[in-house]
């Protein structure tokens, strides 16, 4: 098989051995397609490049959490980075461990701290001395120790997208970093609680990794001054935020040349080095696969429509992010520009606007790229729309993931007054 797993071979575009076209034939569209062999090779660059160094490397399920990449995952030996009991949950379902387990997120509910807790994650990753409390308390109920670290905020500039930086002081997120070590004097005398981690978390998409190192460098200090004041610090989490290349001339940072960077950092400190990996270890490994519905034409504007809509991909008009769309027939050459739109009542249903595309008819099936990432996660039922399948291939086998949904699917819980 050949390397690169999206591409074209006698005018068809496939997925590692399979052709896209027989998949929409025998699963139908709007369809989210993901590569085995990609998502393994995107977890191995990281699990190659931190070879030596203590580590784990928590795949952030939000990403994608679907049960049948949780379960590649887990045999790939991830942890996992969650922020929900229903997160946890299918992890556990997964098969995931849950002595790496990392729970994070800036309000976690104390229903959601004791289902943790039982079942004995590794550590919570607290924002608040209220939440410590909370845990605390928990624990205490549960004659359990709780493992923690503090989330700082490190004040730097992830230089993204303003609704997913996170490590500002403006932010929600985490304590200031300058008031990091009194919450830990605090948790200290916490019953229940082992302050023994430092974590962080500046923001995602980031295609410069210079910021991610310079919040690496804020938070080691930090470990240092606790050190030196005697508590017990043994794990690092510099959180996740590699960003993907989705427009055609943009370049992810490399995850082995991030590792390279972040590692003599760290030599001799006997520091365990979490990673919270999301977007980098599945958006290129997804496509989202539709269908032409028709083309119209309002005044000068020429649009597609198909029949994926922002229900089943909602970054395009979250985030005005781009999206590479493919023609699953190799283009022939003609092109124009159009908007690619689904059927949503919204103008903000859009997956490409003004966009230069080869030319396209009825029928034809388009493949929206770099969609293994917050795409499904992110979907939702909107004008009730049942959501897409999801398929895996392995090589030429293409394995269900989850069926699309029915109407049935669509009305279940629902109940008449
Ligand atoms: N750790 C924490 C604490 C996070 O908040 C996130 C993402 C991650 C790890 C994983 O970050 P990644 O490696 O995927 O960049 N829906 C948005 C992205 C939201 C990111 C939220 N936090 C999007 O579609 O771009």
């Amino acid at each position: 098989m050949s390397i690169e797993e999206w591409h074209y071979q006698d005018g068809q575009l496939f997925c590692e051995d399979a052709e896209l076209t027989r998949i929409a034939y025998s699963h139908g569209t709007p369809t989210y397609v993901y590569s085995k062999s990609r998502v393994i090779r995107n977890f191995r660059a990281y699990a190659g490049a931190l070879k030596g160094l203590p580590h784990r490397i928590l795949y952030s399920v939000k990403a994608n959490s679907s049960l049948g990449i949780l379960d590649l995952l887990a045999r790939e030996g991830a942890g996992f980075d969650i922020v929900s009991g229903g997160e946890l949950y299918r992890v556990l379902a997964a098969g995931g461990d849950p002595s790496k387990i990392v729970f994070a997120g800036v309000g976690k509910t104390v229903a959601e701290i004791r289902f943790a807790l039982e079942k004995g994650i590794h550590s919570f990753n607290c924002e608040s001395e209220a939440e410590v409390g909370l845990i605390s308390r928990a624990a205490l109920a549960l004659n359990r120790t709780a493992s923690i670290a503090i989330r700082v905020n490190p004040d730097v500039d992830a230089a993204t997208h303003p609704y997913i930086s996170t490590g500002l002081r403006m932010h929600k997120f985490g304590v200031d970093i300058a008031v990091a070590a009194e919450l830990y004097h605090r948790a200290a005398q916490m019953p229940g609680i082992l302050a023994e981690g430092v974590s962080c978390h500046i923001g995602s998409q980031m295609l410069k990794i210079e910021p991610l190192l310079e919040a690496a460098d804020r938070v080691l200090a930090l470990v240092a001054q606790l050190r030196s004041q005697g508590y017990p610090i043994r794990h690092l989490d510099v959180g996740g935020g590699l960003g993907v290349a989705y427009e055609p001339d943009e370049r992810g940072p490399a995850i082995q040349s991030f590792i390279e960077r972040l590692k003599p950092r760290l030599a001799g400190l006997d520091l365990t080095l979490m990673l919270e990996p999301g977007r980098s270890v599945v958006a290129d490994a997804g496509i989202l696969l539709t269908r032409v519905l028709l083309l119209k034409q309002n005044g000068a504007k020429r649009f597609v429509v198909v029949d994926a809509a922002m229900n089943d991909l909602i970054r395009p008009v979250l985030y005005d992010a781009y999206h590479e769309i493919t023609p699953v027939q190799e283009p022939s050459g003609k092109s124009s520009l159009v908007d690619v739109v689904g059927p949503i009542c919204e103008s903000g249903d859009f997956f490409a606007r003004d966009r230069e595309l080869s030319e396209v008819k009825a029928g034809d099936l388009l493949a929206i790229r770099t969609a293994g990432a917050y795409g499904f996660s992110l979907s939702s039922n909107y004008n009730s729309r049942p959501r897409p399948c999801e398929l895996l291939v392995d090589g030429k086998d293409v394995y269900l993931l989850r069926h699309r949904e029915t109407y049935e699917d669509l009305v279940r819980g629902e109940l008449l007054p």
